[in-house]
């Protein structure tokens, strides 16, 4: 059996398309053009071109995006000062502080200085809390992503056994969540899991979020089962040529997708659902807030 390859950029586009059409009737309607300010600190590359790319979709989606770039030696009291000022500018809907901050900076309380209403990550912890009681929040973009793969692939989740692979705030814990909410029976496994190549052989469902590249081999997915792979990891590529690199995921896609029903590739997966599900989620801070 050879899987189903999930199409996230193809799904991503079918998102964002959605987002642009919501933008447009906002201001027809309404006169209110969305607002995302995302604020990077420092030149960490990934993060530059992460950023880069949030700022031109957010445009093309037909929303307004404020940059913030920042020299890395920014002072925690500047940082939390711009929080403060986005916080209380009705034109900025959502508010993104990318992630890693450089070390002197206290990461949680800066998500934490974010209004709740504008955290379009869904990191700020009375968002963390709401979503684990079940109640209205901002939800992270990427399990929100996978999500939507999940139930676009899948129909109901219903009864489903899920093992989710990572236990981060970013991905592993709010995908849990997720799959909770949508009735699966959930595992969080992580790297000191016994076992784990029994636990996975049992899901219906598996997202891994480890960070490690090609973790998970073929011979771990249950025959049939739905692979959602949130892993971006670079890697030497010696066969392209000398020093050149590619991203492979946590799971070793060649071997998986012979075994799985569906399976989504890296890159192209889940990558893609993120930045949308972003864009999604501004739209979403915007509506709430205006009514
Ligand atoms: N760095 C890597 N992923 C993310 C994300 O989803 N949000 C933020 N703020 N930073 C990140």
């Amino acid at each position: 059996m050879t899987a189903t390859i999930i199409d996230g950029k193809a799904f991503a586009a079918s998102v964002r398309e959605k987002v642009a059409e919501h933008v447009t009737r906002l201001q027809e309607e309404h006169g209110i053009t969305p607002g995302l300010a995302v604020v990077l600190v420092g030149e960490d590359p990934a993060s530059q071109v992460y950023v880069r790319n949030k700022g031109k979709q957010t445009l093309e989606a037909g929303m307004n995006s404020y940059e913030h770039k920042l020299p890395a030696e920014t002072s925690e009291a500047d940082l939390l000062a711009l929080v403060e000022k986005l916080n209380a500018d009705p034109a900025v809907h959502g508010i993104l502080v990318q992630l890693p901050l450089p070390d002197h900076i206290d990461e949680e309380k800066v998500i934490n200085s974010i209004t709740p209403a504008k955290d379009v990550d869904g990191f700020h912890i009375l968002n963390v809390g709401l979503l684990g009681t079940g109640q209205k929040s901002m939800v992270p973009c990427t399990p929100l992503g996978c999500l939507m793969m999940l139930r676009d692939q899948l129909g109901s989740l219903s009864g489903l056994n899920a093992v989710v692979v990572g236990r981060s705030n970013i991905v592993g814990k709010p995908m849990a969540q997720l799959l909770l909410r949508d009735s699966c029976t959930v595992t969080i496994a992580h790297s000191r899991t016994k076992d784990l190549a029994d636990v996975c052989r049992g899901a219906d469902i598996l997202v891994a979020a480890v960070g490690r590249p090609r973790m998970i081999p073929g011979d771990w997915v249950k025959p049939g089962a739905t692979v959602i792979d949130v892993g971006i990891n670079r890697i030497d590529a010696p066969e392209k040529g000398e020093g050149k690199t590619r991203l492979v995921g946590d799971v070793d896609f060649d071997s998986a997708k012979e075994v799985a029903g569906a399976i989504t590739p890296v890159p192209g997966g889940v990558g893609p659902m993120t930045i949308a599900c972003l864009l999604a989620n501004t739209v979403t801070a915007c509506c709430r807030a205006n009514n």
